[in-house]
């Protein structure tokens, strides 16, 4: 194992609120597997922050009548209380333009960008694009619509063919529109600093071929099939004026920031160094984390983040040359929403405002680690999934209160009620007592086997599998009938079963911490800080919290609708 892991997640884009699928798809993996590495006592770093800069937040401003500082440091405040509420604990979460991060970040972005000018990679090119004369500025390609150059027949938004997902070029249109202000684009001529990624197809692909049987396919196989496309030169400046002033001494450059995918991931780089500082550490000792053999770096993201983090991001560090390539993209799929036998897309337009799919709605209704347990169970990774209310309902009804809370409970409230809520002698246990102790290695193992290889989904099977063993266990030892004919064998099997809960706040904690840590209350546990491995039984005779309930029965709603 590595000396030290550096994870991350896609930074959110601060003009929204998050959804099931962003959860599922990026911070809650990243989250359980930085609770994992720690459980093997790694030294790890979780870091993630908003993605602030930009053209869509600055659209999104000019719509609400605010500032992009504004829009921006809201929805900043409300997804880090998202996290915070489903117990996804970063050790910082900055923003690349809120008041504390942003002096770090933009001297490690403008640095970055010098560099990599100064080594010759960009080429300075004029070119024609269109321009909104009302709103006075250049139109991102999705900010326009017109009729489409392949079909000739129907309108389309600038970026793609909303009918065949074609590749549009914006000035083919005919009679482009602004989408920001309805009124008739024009064709202006502006200049930009563009990335020449096709001098990165070798190393790029070389690399890419190294994470054969490391990296899952699916991720491997977008990235090489583009390198095998051939990658085309792309701007990484742009014309609008929130963001981060490009950092050359040109009157080209004049009133220019730098593309917001450009800055964006160097957030990961300067959040980093900006907790370091803030924790009293030297400045460049973030160089432990992004600049040594001793440190790994995981990106965990959603699917449509792969081309930034499998190739432009990693050509950005080659070129630089001065930090770690990525160790591991963890890329997810979507996560739909499911809604009388359709699946719909998750977003602000079409969603209700109220659906507990938006994080901020769920947590007002539900609890955490029943969200976690569920997108775990359906998390998307090689292929779309969808969250279907009924199913969340039923999954948790079943297999955590069914299964899981049911062992705990049954177990604790047995020792609560016939040994005084004392762990009992575990003197008499049977071949198949020790069989079940046996078992614990063996389970945590096989959980932390699929973790180690991003396997989540896996992973919480296999737990699940043990606690169903442990409830199997349970009914065959039948306590409540050797309770009046052999107590000796009650004890054993009652002790035989406290352990096993002991092993289930093991294994649980990683998936859900709120659980583990109830179960560690009730068991009235010293803190060990969930070390993955099979704790030592509690002695006979140690004295066990209050027995409470671990997971809430949940009736079918309207609450979804
Ligand atoms: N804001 C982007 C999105 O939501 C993700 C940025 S990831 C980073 O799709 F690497 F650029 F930070």
């Amino acid at each position: 194992m590595p000396k030290r892991t550096l994870v991350t997640a896609g930074l959110p884009y601060s003009n929204g609120r998050l959804h099931v699928g962003h959860i599922g798809g990026a911070y809650l993996p990243a989250d359980t597997y930085v609770r994992y590495l720690r459980a093997c006592g790694q030294d790890v770093l979780w870091i993630c922050g908003s993605d602030d800069n930009g053209v869509a937040i600055e659209i999104s401003a000019m719509k609400e009548d605010k500032t992009p500082q504004e829009v921006s440091t809201q929805f900043h405040q409300r997804q880090k209380l998202d996290f915070e509420g489903l117990r996804i604990e970063f050790d910082v979460y900055g923003g690349t333009h809120q008041p504390h991060y942003q002096g770090t970040h933009e001297q490690l972005s403008r640095e970055f960008f010098g560099n990599i000018h100064e080594k010759g990679y960009f080429t300075k090119k004029t070119s024609k694009q269109l321009y909104d004369p009302k709103a006075d500025r250049f139109l991102p390609d999705r900010y326009v619509r017109g009729i489409c150059h392949h079909c000739g027949d129907h309108e389309t938004h600038g970026d793609q063919c909303d009918r065949t997902g074609a590749i549009i070029d914006p000035l083919l249109l005919k009679n482009p529109v602004s989408t920001i202000t309805e009124t008739p684009a024009e064709i202006r001529e502006t200049t930009h600093w563009y990335l020449r990624l096709n001098e990165f197809e070798q190393p790029l692909h070389e690399w890419l071929e190294s994470k054969r049987g490391t990296w899952r396919t699916s991720v491997l196989n977008f990235a090489l099939g583009q390198i095998k496309q051939g990658l085309p030169e792309r701007a990484m400046t742009r014309d609008i004026s929130w963001g981060i002033p490009v950092p050359l001494d040109d009157p080209d450059a004049a009133g220019k920031v730098l593309f917001v995918w450009f800055d964006a991931p160097i957030g990961y780089i300067s959040f980093t160094a900006q907790l370091l500082a803030d924790r009293g550490q030297p400045l460049d000792s973030y160089r432990d984390w992004w600049a040594s053999d001793d440190s790994e770096i995981v990106h965990f993201i959603g699917e449509d983040n792969t081309v930034f983090h499998a190739l432009i991001w990693p050509a950005m560090l080659m070129a630089d040359a001065r930090h770690s390539l990525p160790t591991q993209v963890v890329a997810n799929n979507f996560i739909n929403f499911r809604q009388d036998g359709q699946e719909l897309k998750v977003s602000k337009s079409s969603t209700p405002a109220e659906s507990p799919v938006w994080i901020e709605e769920f947590l007002k209704r539900y609890d955490s680690d029943a969200l976690r347990y569920y997108l775990t169970a359906i998390a998307p990774e090689s292929s779309r999934t969808a969250f279907d209310p009924a199913d969340f309902i039923a999954r948790n009804n079943a297999e955590l209160v069914g299964t899981l809370g049911n062992f705990v409970n049954r177990t604790l409230q047995f020792a609560g009620k016939y040994f005084d809520g004392q762990v009992p002698d575990p003197a008499g246990q049977t071949d198949a007592d020790r069989q079940h102790l046996a078992a614990a290695g063996p389970a945590l193992e096989a959980v932390g086997q699929h973790l180690r290889a991003f396997r989540f989904r896996q992973g919480l099977e296999e737990l699940m599998a043990y606690a169903r063993r442990c409830n199997e266990h349970f009914s065959e030892r039948a306590p409540w009938a050797s309770r009046k004919t052999d107590m000796t064998d009650c004890a054993a099997a009652i002790a035989t079963c406290i352990h096993a809960v002991q092993v289930l706040a093991v294994l649980c904690h990683p998936f859900m911490p709120g659980a583990a840590e109830k179960m560690r209350a009730q068991l009235a546990a010293p803190s060990t800080g969930f070390n993955w491995d099979v704790p030592a039984p509690l002695p006979a005779g140690h004295t066990l919290g209050e027995a409470q309930i671990l997971f809430e029965k949940l009736e079918a709603g309207e609450d979804f609708a």
